[in-house]
């Protein structure tokens, strides 16, 4: 009861919160229409192509059998990695991909994963299902992926059980133009450097990469990153392992303490109906299932407002991002599956999961500079699912496909009234929004209902924005759990939208329930 009541408070403060006042009542709002603002006329901080960062952890299925096949497998690839796989990645436009975990890299020691794959050790997964893991995936053959999918690389570092000196070494061996570690890279295949604008600074030190008090961890934090060193002419940045949900202490200590060392801070939150440990099914839910997950979902907003609250006190200036490198749904595995795979469905309820948090992201662009899902292939709310020669893209996907317009687009604030969604205990405004205006100015607006039972007409000015016509398209589908499978993999698919209109200055839209749509005004 207590925790019901907490959900409450909890689900109301939010929606106030996040929406800054405007929000109607609740009470009045069960029939009202939204209406907003498009404020062309004030544009925001670009939305950061790296908001669409991928995270590919060795875990599950998630590198091996997901991405890696091997070059002798019957399953087409190149180079070992699977060409329907990165083909779809490529398609996404995916930006940047961060590796080799999670958890994995906090005991990754990256000497035994180079040099003759028949030669490197053997370790034991000892966070994801105990299982071998043969370094057969090392960084010559991440740099490869992250080349075939047209990405730049973000790669983890070990805190938790490696050195300071094996850190070092490994930024060495990737970047350095010359010296023995750039002779060995040569040695195993690769004589340039390569560029690795991104490395993390450890992962989760508060748990997994060492239960750390965030006092101890910003110290080692500060000594790490001081020996992360980029040749001259090249940049890395430093991205400290940031906080767990709503530890704001965590947040505050690190950047009051390191901010001289890095250049981003990081935070994980999951949407975990349920919560800890998840136990929620992927695909079995209800109304309140759904209403669940879409208030955990909008819970973003709130967490990051009060992350960046923290970061400002010790750095005004806004200099350090706010990388929210994990964040998406947690559900118990699918049935049958190794529960320390991490592996599950992915439904129209994960849509709108990544549809509330990519607009979430457009209001704090001015901090929030990358954003990671997890993770990219067979783990958590994934992109796409494998199973041997089969590949189907999830809602999730195509999500990410229609918001694509808005890497590096200049964010227009949108102020939003909308009425409530209630379920039972909870609350949550029905309708997310979020706009941009792309290098060709035109204007992409991504719309979100997260009311699976009423349609919502949505009247939004447009200020400092000039259209005269709109097109779109929309993903949703007869029932809260659709999804893709192997059988049927185009159940949940983006279609032609026709149900907006531009009018002197004003777009109309009628949203229909559970719904994602994506307008480009030109
Ligand atoms: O994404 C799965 C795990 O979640 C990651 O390994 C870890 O960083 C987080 O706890």
């Amino acid at each position: 009861m207590a925790r019901t009541l907490r959900r409450v408070a909890a689900a109301l403060l939010l929606s106030a919160t996040s929406l800054a006042g405007v929000l109607t009542a609740p009470a009045a709002a069960q029939t009202a229409a939204t209406t907003a603002v498009i404020r062309g006329d004030t544009p925001a901080p670009v939305y950061d192509r790296r908001m669409f960062t991928q995270f590919a952890e060795h875990l599950g299925t998630g590198i091996y059998g997901g991405l890696w096949v091997g070059p002798d497998s019957p399953i087409p690839n190149t180079r070992g990695f699977r060409n329907d796989v990165v083909g779809a990645l490529r398609d996404l436009g995916v930006p940047t991909i961060r590796w080799p975990g999670g958890c994995f890299a906090d005991e990754y020691h990256w000497r035994e994963g180079i040099g003759p794959q028949s030669e490197r050790p053997t370790k034991i997964n000892t966070h994801w299902g105990g299982v071998t893991e043969p370094n057969t995936v090392g960084t010559h053959e991440f740099m490869d992926l992250t080349d075939q999918i047209g990405a730049e690389a973000y790669v983890a570092g070990n805190v938790g059980n490696g050195t300071v000196q094996e850190m070092a070494e490994w930024v060495e061996y990737m970047t350095a133009p010359a010296g023995s570690l750039a002779e060995l890279r040569a040695r195993n295949g690769r004589k340039d450097p390569w560029k690795v604008p991104f490395f993390g600074v450890g992962n989760e030190l508060w748990g997994c990469g060492g239960n750390m008090r965030p006092e101890y961890a910003a110290d080692l934090t500060r000594r790490y990153a001081t020996f992360i060193k980029a040749p001259a002419g090249t940049r890395i940045m430093k991205v400290a392992a940031g906080a767990n949900v709503d530890d704001y202490r965590w947040t505050e200590t690190l950047i009051r303490e390191a901010r001289g060392q890095i250049d981003a801070l990081s935070l994980h939150y999951y949407t975990i109906p349920g919560g800890w440990p998840p136990r929620a099914s992927a695909t079995q839910f209800d109304e309140a299932g759904w209403a669940e997950t879409l208030a955990g979902a909008v819970r973003m907003d709130d967490l990051i407002t009060r992350h960046v609250a923290m970061m400002d006190r010790h750095d005004p200036e806004k200099r350090i991002w706010l990388a929210v490198d994990e964040w998406g749904t947690w559900y118990a595995g699918d049935p049958g599956t190794n529960p320390g795979f991490l592996r599950q469905q992915n439904t129209m309820r994960d849509a709108l999961v990544a549809a509330i948090h990519l607009n979430i992201f457009a209001k704090h662009t001015e901090r929030v500079k990358m954003s990671a899902i997890a993770q990219m292939v067979n783990v958590l709310q994934a992109m796409i699912l494998t199973d041997d020669r089969r590949m189907v893209l999830t809602p999730t996907y195509h999500v990410f496909a229609m918001y694509k317009p808005y890497m590096d687009a200049t964010v227009l604030p949108v102020e939003l009234k909308s009425p409530f969604y209630n379920k039972d205990q909870w609350t949550m405004p029905a309708v997310s929004a979020s706009a941009v205006r792309d290098k060709a100015g035109v204007v992409h607006v991504g719309l979100a209902n997260l009311d699976p039972n009423r349609a919502q007409t949505v009247s939004a000015t447009l200020r400092g924005v000039t259209a005269r016509g709109v097109s779109g398209r929309i993903l949703t589908a007869p029932t809260m759990n659709a999804l893709n499978n192997f059988d049927a993999p185009n159940t949940v698919a983006p279609a032609r939208f026709t149900g907006a209109r531009v009018n002197g200055g004003t777009l109309s839209v009628t949203l229909p329930p559970k719904s994602v749509v994506m307008l480009d005004l030109r």
